[in-house]
């Protein structure tokens, strides 16, 4: 093995030719512009044994005798490199660092004159963070295993050795090999399958040929078959969730015309979906070409669309114009949280839109409660310093980013608004940028502007600026009232909630104060018909309540929930709620131990990392 193992001092936010604290890429050195990838999927194992070739921008040229030796700083986490390879075959020197607990190892490339590809062959760990592996019994169909990719912020490396950095854009040809009983997707040109090097597998070969953020390379395999959705669109799922998914997404097309409309061509002709097993971490990750999406965003009733609306829109803003790094994630979720927006108001109307906004007020304000108003996580340009990019993860940059981009629109009306938008994406299209690249350019297309919102106060400084904008509507008022009038008796008859849509259903639940009576909670529960809701939003928001309130007839469903889900989005907040009495942090410990072995580890993280703040007892 040509590599050896040695620790380097860390100079972050020193080294002026380091983008990015959180990936070792170093700007001076070559690119790797396209990856030649092939990764054999060994289930048993857990593992992937991959190759990767990175294909340099330009060979090395001839050595300076004074200079220094030209080497090439990769990001791995947790990688076991085998070999490392140049243009001929020929072996090259490579040090494998001492490992960051967020960076993960540098691999330092030794390069010669006329390197121009640089071979690596590796193994990826078993605990890959980037990778969740699910036995059959994780699946909905129980009888074939599952793997699929989660790589936002920096877990490509753990599964590629790379330059991890957004601002390191690759094309890429990839080979997947998988047990021929499955099925491999990838977030990239169609697959085309064909035998595997091995009795019993098959490989499936992608293309990419635009660029994109190692952030967004995505795989997946598993019991896997698609339906069309529209000329443009597919969606892939499981056999037993492939319909249901199918009827739920039906608007797709309707919503990509909607998002052209507004920002120009779809640049990445198709735009597929793919559904995954319920411990998906996320509710959707906009992969270019191949949302994934976890299966809670199936309710039945097509009512929790606005994430397919996100991860659609997330095609222009985060995926065409892509954060430098992650203290510049607001350009990427606060931008697409806005078109989002203005997607489900084309669509459902000005009514669901002002719905969504009081929703995403509610999920701020939590946000603020969660880290304090003056903390420097309520920034939009944060500066982590290299700090782990997870554990900080909140609605903060999306509510308040969008809010942000409202403000400005509001200020020079919608249609001058648009078409700034418009040039945006054409001058960067394609490129990652830092919030200071997009204050510069608005200070260029909008003079005065940006002064004139306060645009400092709202990109540097915590908290919710006094004159964000507000969002109001007769309707929005009652609902408020209603769930705001709960502790002092108020209270809806079944006649008055007929007809309630889920927003609204989530706005008034949103806004009962907690903790509940039980009495209180049976309420709730016998008028709205809450325990057996398929809409999770609104479920979840329930089981909080209950959990809150110590209500234990809600216990066995917090338990199903948990077990079955994995979405961040609803753990965290279940057990927060579940730290508030003797009782039911002991039914969060019995949950966590039930879950937990079927949990994506980011879940996992989640979950501990809420009760280690519960009080003893
Ligand atoms: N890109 C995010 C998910 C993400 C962010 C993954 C950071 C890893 C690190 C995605 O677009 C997203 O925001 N998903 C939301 C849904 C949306 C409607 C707010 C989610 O997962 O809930
Ligand atoms: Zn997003």
């Amino acid at each position: 093995m040509a590599v050896s193992s040695q620790p380097v001092p860390r100079v972050i936010g020193v080294d002026v030719s380091r983008p990015d604290p959180h990936s070792y890429f170093d700007d001076e050195q070559p690119r790797a512009r396209h990856l030649e990838l092939e990764l054999d999927l060994d289930f048993d194992a857990r593992r992937v044994v991959g190759r990767v070739t990175l294909v340099l921008e330009a060979a090395v040229p001839a050595i300076d005798p004074d200079g220094a030796l030209p080497v090439l700083d990769l990001d791995t986490d947790g990688l076991e490199i085998e070999a490392v390879l140049g243009d001929g075959g020929e072996r090259l020197g490579a040090v494998l660092d001492d490992a960051d607990p967020v960076l993960g190892r540098r691999l330092r490339v030794d390069l010669a004159a006329g390197t121009s590809r640089v071979t690596i062959e590796y193994r990826a760990a078993a605990d890959a963070i980037g990778l969740q592996w699910l036995s059959p019994e994780q699946t909905s169909g129980g009888v074939q295993p599952f793997v699929f990719s989660q790589f936002q912020a920096i877990h490509a490396r753990s599964v590629v050795p790379l330059q991890d950095s957004p601002g390191a854009r690759v094309t890429f040809e990839a080979a997947l090999t998988v047990p021929e009983s499955l099925v491999a997707v990838m977030g990239a040109g169609a697959g085309v399958a064909e035998p595997g090097p091995r009795a019993g597998t098959r490989t499936f070969r992608f293309e990419m040929p635009q660029a994109i953020p190692p952030y967004l390379i995505s795989f997946a395999a598993g019991d896997l078959v698609s339906r069309e959705l529209s000329e443009r669109s597919r969606i892939w799922a499981e056999p037993s969730v492939v319909e249901a998914a199918a009827y739920e997404f039906a608007e797709v097309e309707a919503m990509m015309a909607t998002a052209e409309g507004m920002f120009g061509a779809y640049d990445w002709d198709r735009y597929d979906l793919l559904v995954l097993p319920p411990s998906f971490p996320y509710g959707g990750m906009e992969n270019p070409r191949l949302t994934f999406l976890t299966p809670t965003v199936i309710a039945g009733d097509r009512s929790l669309t606005d994430v397919i609306a996100h991860e659609l829109a997330h095609s222009w803003t985060g995926n065409l114009i892509t954060n430098a790094n992650a203290d510049h994630f607001w350009l990427n979720e606060g931008a697409t949280t806005w078109a989002e927006r203005r997607i489900v108001e084309a669509l459902h109307g000005e009514e669901a839109v002002t719905l969504a906004w009081a929703i995403g007020e509610q999920g701020l304000a939590d946000a603020f409660e969660r880290f304090g108003v003056d903390s420097p996580f309520t920034r939009l340009r944060t500066d982590l310093g290299g700090g782990d990019p997870d554990a900080v993860y909140s609605i903060v940059p999306y509510e308040k980013g969008a809010r942000f981009l409202v403000l400005l629109e509001r200020a020079v009306g919608r249609e001058r608004f648009d078409a700034f938008l418009r040039r945006y994406i054409e001058r960067y299209r394609f490129s990652s940028i830092t919030t200071e690249e997009f204050v510069a350019f608005l200070d260029q297309e909008l003079p005065g502007v940006g002064g004139e919102v306060g645009a400092q106060e709202w990109l540097y400084e915590p908290g919710l600026p006094e004159n964000a904008p507000r969002f109001e509507s007769g309707r929005l008022e009652e609902l408020i009232a209603l769930g705001g009038g709960f502790g002092d008796g108020v209270r809806p008859s079944a006649e008055e909630v007929e007809g309630w849509s889920a927003s609204e259903l989530l706005v008034y639940l949103q806004r009962v104060p907690r903790p509940l009576a039980a009495e209180d909670c049976r309420w709730l529960d016998e008028r709205f018909e809450l325990m057996g809701r398929g809409n999770y939003e609104l479920l979840v928001e329930w089981l909080t309540i209950a959990a809150a309130s110590d209500y234990e007839p809600a216990f066995a469903r917090i338990r199903e929930v948990l077990v079955e889900v994995g979405r961040m989005k609803y753990v965290r907040p279940l057990f927060l709620a579940m730290g508030e009495h003797a009782r039911t942090r002991e039914l969060a410990r019995e949950v966590y131990a039930a879950a937990a072995p079927g949990y994506h580890e980011l879940s996992r993280r989640a979950a501990r990392d809420v009760m280690a703040g519960y009080s003893a007892g």
